[in-house]
C-alpha cells in the first residue's frame, strides 16, 4: 500500500517568525506511534505561506496520512497554542494518491460507476486497475472526508467489490443434510391457480392476496399446530415487534448494505395540517383520482420499510443491555403482523408473495444453549413435517439468511461443525416438475446466528462470555403452497392428524 497526499493546514494566524520546520522535526515519534519501527507516516515536503502549511504526506499500510495530519493537527496546536495563541482551523486535502494491492483481479471494471456517486463524483479525478493493483487519484477532500475514514472504507468497498464479482454466478451455497421418505402426492396440480378457481383465495396485485375463510382456516390450523408442538414445549414467550422498521435497526442488523430493492418504504407526511393537503384533497373530490404527483412532494424522506426479516425489530428491546443468567436462554415470538418484500411486479403464486404472515421465534443465550434450542426446534419440525402434515421435504446446510440478506454468499467458518448458518427446509412441489430437476421450495428455516446480532446491538451477558443468539421464521404462506400442492385440496385426502386439529369446515361465501 502506498499513500500521498497534499494537504494544507489553515491556522487561525498567519505563521510570521515561528520555525515550523523545526517543529515538524519533532513529529517523527508521533508520525510513527502504533507502526512497526519506521514503518509509519512521513512528512515529505512542507512550506508555509501566510497562514497555510502546506505538507506532503506520506505512508505504507500503517499511520495512513488521512490519520497521519490530525495527529498533526493536535500536536501542532499544542505546541503554537500556549506560546502564540495559534490553532488548525481547517484541514483540506488537495491530492491525494493511494495505491493499494487487491486479493484478485477485478473481473469488469467498475471504475466509472463508482467514481460517478454523488459523494465521490467532485473528488475522484481517476481510478484505474492493473493486475492486481488499484490506483486512486482524489482531489479536494474536506476535513470531514478524512476524518470519517471514508478513505479506509472505500478501501474495503472496493475489495468488497471485486470479492463479489467473483461470487457472481456462483450459487448459493447448498449441502443436504437430510430428507424424508418420498411420498405419494394428491395430484400435481399448481394450489394458486385451484385455490383461486375455487375462491379460497384471490390476488390484490403486487403479491398480496385475500385469504377466504377456508384457506384462513388451514393457516391457523398451522398456527395452532406451531404452537401445540413448538412454542409451547420449547417454552417461548409471545412478544409484539414492531412493523415499521427504522434505518437505525438496519444499519445495525447489516440490510442497510443491501435490500433498497426489495424495501416497501414508510414516509411520514410532512405536516398533518389540513390545509397544507387542501389542495390534494380538493383535487380528487374533483377528478376522482388521487393525485400521487402532488402527494411526493408533501412526504419526507423515509424512516425505513415495513418490516423485512422480522426478528430485527426485536432487537432495539435489548440494545446496549446485559441480560441476567436467570433470563438465559431467552426465547420468544413474534405472530403480530405480517412482513413485506417487493417482489418486482411479477405474478407469482401465493408461495411467493409481497406480503405475508410468519411467526417468528428469536432466542438468545451462551453459545451451548442457543446450540441446544436449534437442535430441540429442529426435532419439533420433524415431528411436525413428518407425523402431522406427513410431508414430502429435506434440509439443507445453507448461505445463512443474514449473509444472505446483507448480499453475500457462501457459508461462516463455522460451517464444517455445521453450528453457526440456517439451515433451509424445503418441500417439494410436485406440479413444478420432477423431484430430481425441479426447484423446492424453501418453506422455512432455523439458524444459529452466532454473534451477528448480539454483536451488532451491543448485548452482553451476565457473565460477560460471549452471547449468541438464533431465530427461525415459519411462513405462513409458504405452508400453506406446500401443503396443497402436495396433499390437494379435496379434504379427503388430508392427513388425519392434520385433519384431526382442523375443526368444522368454515361456511364459504358464495357468489351468483
Ligand atoms: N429472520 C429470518 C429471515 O428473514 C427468519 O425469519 O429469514
Ligand atoms: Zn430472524
Amino acid at each position: 500500500m502506498k499513500f500521498s497526499m497534499d494537504c494544507e493546514l489553515t491556522m487561525s494566524k498567519k505563521l510570521e517568525g515561528i520555525n515550523i520546520e523545526l517543529l515538524l522535526n519533532k513529529s517523527f515519534d508521533l508520525l510513527n506511534k502504533g507502526a512497526p519501527p519506521g514503518a509509519g507516516a512521513s512528512i515529505k515536503k512542507s512550506r508555509v505561506s501566510g497562514d497555510k502549511v502546506f505538507l506532503t504526506i506520506e505512508s505504507g499500510r500503517f499511520v495512513r496520512p488521512h490519520d497521519a495530519v490530525f495527529r498533526l493537527k493536535n500536536f501542532l496546536s499544542q505546541h503554537l497554542g500556549k506560546e502564540h495563541h495559534i490553532g488548525v482551523k481547517e484541514i483540506n486535502a488537495s491530492h491525494y494518491e493511494i495505491e493499494f494491492e487487491l486479493d484478485k483481479e477485478p473481473l469488469k471494471d467498475f471504475s466509472l460507476t463508482f467514481q460517478t456517486i454523488p459523494l465521490l463524483k467532485e473528488h475522484m479525478r481517476s481510478m484505474d486497475f492493473k493486475e492486481k493493483t488499484c490506483h486512486m487519484h482524489m482531489i479536494n477532500l474536506s476535513e470531514e472526508f478524512l476524518k470519517n475514514n471514508y478513505v479506509d472504507r472505500m478501501i474495503s468497498l472496493i475489495i468488497d467489490k471485486i470479492n463479489a464479482q467473483h461470487y457472481e454466478g456462483k450459487a448459493e451455497h447448498w449441502e443436504l443434510m437430510w430428507a424424508s421418505p418420498e411420498k405419494k402426492n394428491a395430484w400435481n396440480k399448481d394450489p394458486t391457480v385451484e385455490m383461486e378457481k375455487a375462491n379460497w383465495i384471490m390476488h390484490r396485485g403486487r403479491g398480496q392476496w385475500i385469504f377466504g375463510p377456508m384457506a384462513t382456516r388451514i393457516l391457523k390450523t398451522f398456527e395452532s399446530i406451531v404452537m401445540e408442538e413448538l412454542v409451547t414445549p420449547a417454552g417461548f414467550s409471545e412478544m409484539v415487534f414492531p412493523k415499521a422498521e427504522t434505518w437505525d435497526i438496519w444499519k445495525k442488523s447489516g440490510h442497510a448494505k443491501s435490500i433498497y430493492g426489495e424495501i416497501y418504504y414508510l414516509c411520514q407526511p410532512k405536516t398533518r395540517d389540513k390545509e397544507y393537503w387542501e389542495d390534494v384533497i380538493d383535487t380528487y373530490k374533483i377528478t376522482g383520482e388521487v393525485p400521487l404527483h402532488l402527494i411526493k412532494d408533501k412526504i419526507k424522506e423515509p424512516i425505513g420499510g415495513i418490516t423485512y426479516a422480522q426478528c430485527p425489530a426485536f432487537w432495539p428491546f435489548l440494545d446496549g443491555r446485559t441480560i441476567a443468567d436467570e433470563s438465559l436462554p431467552l426465547k420468544v415470538f413474534d405472530r403480530s403482523g405480517t412482513s413485506m418484500r417487493y417482489e418486482s411486479g411479477g405474478i407469482h403464486g401465493i408461495e411467493r408473495v409481497d406480503e405475508f404472515h410468519r411467526i417468528e421465534l428469536v432466542w438468545s443465550g451462551y453459545p451451548e444453549q442457543v446450540r441446544e434450542v436449534r437442535k430441540k426446534i429442529v426435532d419439533c419440525y420433524k415431528h411436525i413435517f413428518n407425523d402431522i402434515l406427513d410431508l414430502e421435504w429435506r434440509m439443507a446446510w445453507v448461505t445463512p439468511w443474514f449473509m444472505a440478506q446483507e448480499g453475500l454468499v457462501g457459508v461462516k467458518d463455522e460451517s464444517e461443525k455445521r453450528d453457526i448458518g440456517t439451515i433451509d427446509f424445503e418441500s417439494y412441489l410436485p406440479y413444478r416438475g420432477t423431484r430430481k430437476e425441479s426447484e423446492w421450495l424453501e418453506f422455512q428455516n432455523a439458524s444459529n446466528n452466532g454473534d451477528k446480532y448480539t454483536k451488532g446491538f451491543n448485548v452482553k451477558s451476565q457473565k460477560g462470555t460471549e452471547l449468541w443468539s438464533g431465530c427461525t421464521g415459519i411462513g405462513m404462506e409458504r405452508w400453506l403452497a406446500t401443503f396443497t400442492a402436495q396433499k390437494g385440496l379435496d379434504m379427503e385426502k388430508w392427513p388425519k392428524e392434520f385433519l384431526k386439529r382442523f375443526g368444522e369446515i368454515p361456511t364459504e361465501i358464495k357468489f351468483l
